[in-house]
């Protein structure tokens, strides 16, 4: 059993990846509507990340005796009208999704929990990765995404990432 907060900001932790993979989902399809597959194929590998955590909490609650709770995933409201605007959203939700972690740490930090230290550290680093990744993507798309050529070169770029399961094994 875990504390009380920590559980209940770990199922919230896990609504809130489970909502990451459908916003990632979201720009997924608006790339491949507008026609940029490579770009498709990255959000979607995010998506399939983002599933991958939630699931990594569920088997650590489920591992500590606690009941997961799966409430209602919010509706992804933003439209997209620039090829910038996901990749600049998606900067501001790794952030936001780095500060969530963060009070689930000290959540635990607080009442001596190094168990979910412990298991929260490959998620601190994951977001270390993630925001890095994602402001990389960013600053490549603002170099060379007004141009055609430079588009179609970081399209197929883009297209060649392959997705991997998660390091971390549980
Ligand atoms: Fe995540
Ligand atoms: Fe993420």
């Amino acid at each position: 059993m875990l504390d009380k907060r920590v559980s209940d900001l770990l199922n919230e932790q896990l609504n809130k990846e489970l909502y990451s993979a459908y916003l990632y989902l979201k720009m997924a399809n608006y790339y491949a509507e507008e026609g940029l597959n490579g770009f498709e194929n990255w959000f979607y590998i995010q998506t399939q990340e983002e599933r991958d955590h939630a699931m990594l909490i569920r088997t650590y609650l489920l591992n500590n005796s606690e009941k997961v709770v799966l409430k209602e995933i919010a509706e992804p409201d933003k439209e997209f009208h620039s090829f910038l605007e996901p990749l600049e959203a998606a900067l501001a939700h790794e952030k936001f999704v780095t500060e969530s972690i963060h009070t689930v740490y000290e959540a635990a930090y607080n009442c001596k929990d190094f168990r979910t230290m412990q298991f929260l550290d490959w998620f601190v680093k994951e977001q270390g990765e993630e925001e890095k990744n994602t402001d990389d993507l960013v600053k490549k798309f603002q170099l060379f995404g007004s141009d055609a050529k430079g588009l179609y070169m970081l399209d197929a770029e883009l297209g060649a990432r392959v997705y991997s399961a998660p390091s971390l094994v549980l």
